[in-house]
C-alpha cells in the first residue's frame, strides 16, 4: 500500500524539465541550424537565452509559463506539411519531444545563465582557426613576431593551442606605407587576422598579401585601397571577412570578390559602389553579407527629426503659454497650458484636470 503510494507520487510528480540535459539537445538537433549563429530564420534565435528572452516582450516566442500562448510551440504542433511547421519542410517532432518541451514552458521555461556562456565559448571555440605549422615555421614567425611586438605594433598568436597570429598595424603606424608589408615575410603559413586601416598602404602594398594563403579577416577601412589592390587578394582562399569602408573600391573592384567563395562579410559603407554591382556581387557569393551602412546616415537623420520635434513642442508650449497666468492659483504649481478655462474672454490656466473641472463649475470666483 505504501509503496504503491509512493509510486503514485512519482508518476505525478515527475522531477522538472532541465534545459541543459532536456531541452537544449532537442534545440540543437531540430532547431539551431536555422535559429542559431549561422543563420537567423525568422530573425529568430533559439541558442541563446538573451535571445530568446530579448528586450521586446511582446515579441517573444516562448511564454514561459505559458504553452498555449508560446508560438514556439503551436509552430510544432502544426501539421508538417503546413507552410508554417517547424522545423520547417522536415519531420514533425515526435510527441514526447513536443509534450517535454510543452512542460518545460510550463515550468517556467527556466534556461539558467550558464548555458548561454557556453554556446559562446563553443562558437569562439569554432572561430578560432586551428592551425599548426612545422618547427621551422614556427622559429621563424616568433622572430618575426618579436621584432613587431619590439616596435609596439600588436602582434601574436590568437591563443594558445594554435599556430594561428593576428597584426594589427591599425594603431601605432599611421604613416606606415606599404614597407610594413615587407615586415610579414615569414608569416605565410600563419597569418589569419590582419589590420592595416587607416595606414598609407596602397594597392601595390597588397601584393604581398597573395601569399598570406591563410588569411581569414582583412581589415583595409579607411585607407587609400583601390580596385586594384582587390585584384592581388582575390586569391586568398579562406578570406572570411573584408573591410572596404572608406575605401575608393567602386563595382569594378566588386568583379574581383566575386571568385572568393569563402567570403561571409564585406563591408562597404562609404564607398562609391552602387546597388548595381552590390547585386551583382550577391548573385555570384548569395552567402555574402554585405554591409553597405547608410544607418549611420539614417539614425543621425532620425535624430535631426527628433530634436526638431521637440523643438517645435516646445514653442508651441511657449506659445500657449503667452498670456497665460504661470501658477495654478488653487494649487499654487505650475499650470499646464493644456488645462485653459474661458470666462468673459479671459483665461486661466491650471495644473491638472481636477483643478480644472473646478473652475469650470465656478469660474466667475476664480476668473475675475
Ligand atoms: C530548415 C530551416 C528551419 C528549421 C530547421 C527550423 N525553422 Fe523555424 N523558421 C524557419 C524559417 C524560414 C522561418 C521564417 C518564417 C517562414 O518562412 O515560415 C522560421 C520561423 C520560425 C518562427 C517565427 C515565426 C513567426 O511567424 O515569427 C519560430 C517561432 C520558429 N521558426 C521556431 C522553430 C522551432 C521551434 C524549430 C525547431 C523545432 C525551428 N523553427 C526549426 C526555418 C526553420
Amino acid at each position: 500500500m505504501f509503496l504503491a503510494l509512493l509510486c503514485v507520487a512519482q508518476v505525478q510528480a515527475p522531477p522538472p524539465v532541465d534545459f541543459v540535459k532536456d531541452v537544449q539537445p532537442i534545440l540543437r538537433a531540430h532547431c539551431i541550424e536555422c535559429h542559431g549563429a549561422d543563420k537567423q530564420k525568422g530573425d529568430i534565435r533559439l541558442d541563446l537565452r538573451s535571445e530568446v528572452f530579448h528586450d521586446d516582450k511582446d515579441l517573444w516566442v516562448i511564454i514561459p509559463g505559458d504553452p498555449e500562448e508560446s508560438l514556439f510551440l503551436e509552430l510544432m504542433k502544426l501539421p508538417a506539411d503546413d507552410d508554417d511547421s517547424m522545423p520547417k519542410n522536415e519531420d514533425s517532432l515526435p510527441a514526447e519531444k513536443i509534450a517535454l518541451l510543452e512542460r518545460w514552458i510550463k515550468e517556467g521555461a527556466k534556461w539558467p545563465e550558464s548555458a548561454d556562456r557556453a554556446v559562446i565559448e563553443a562558437a569562439k571555440k569554432r572561430e578560432m582557426p586551428r592551425l599548426e605549422i612545422p618547427e621551422e615555421s614556427r622559429v621563424r614567425r616568433d622572430r618575426v613576431l618579436a621584432a613587431l611586438q619590439k616596435d609596439r605594433i600588436p602582434a601574436g598568436r590568437l591563443a594558445v593551442d594554435t599556430d594561428a597570429v593576428e597584426v594589427n598595424f591599425s594603431l601605432q603606424t599611421k604613416d606606415a606605407g606599404d614597407g610594413v608589408m615587407q615586415r610579414l615575410a615569414g608569416l605565410e603559413p600563419c597569418l589569419t587576422r590582419l589590420n592595416v586601416s587607416r595606414t598609407a598602404i596602397t594597392d601595390a602594398g597588397l601584393q604581398t598579401l597573395a601569399s598570406m594563403g591563410e588569411l581569414e579577416r582583412l581589415n583595409l577601412a579607411r585607407t587609400g585601397i583601390g580596385n586594384g589592390g582587390l585584384a592581388h587578394i582575390a586569391g586568398l582562399k579562406k578570406l572570411h571577412y573584408l573591410n572596404l569602408f572608406g575605401t575608393k573600391v567602386t563595382d569594378a573592384g566588386l568583379v574581383h570578390l566575386e571568385g572568393m567563395k569563402s567570403l561571409r562579410k564585406l563591408y562597404l559603407w562609404q564607398t562609391a559602389v552602387t546597388d548595381a554591382g552590390v547585386e551583382r556581387l550577391q548573385k555570384a557569393n548569395p552567402e555574402l553579407r554585405i554591409d553597405r551602412g547608410g544607418y549611420a546616415e539614417a539614425i543621425t537623420k532620425l535624430a535631426q527629426e527628433q530634436a526638431a520635434a521637440k523643438a517645435a513642442k516646445e514653442k508651441a508650449a511657449k506659445e500657449a503659454k503667452k498670456g497665460l497666468n504661470e501658477k495654478c492659483p488653487l494649487t499654487g504649481r505650475p499650470a499646464n497650458p493644456k488645462f485653459v478655462a474661458e470666462h468673459n474672454g479671459k483665461k486661466l490656466a491650471v495644473c491638472c484636470a481636477k483643478c480644472l473641472a473646478k473652475v469650470k463649475k465656478d469660474p466667475a470666483k476664480y476668473i475675475k
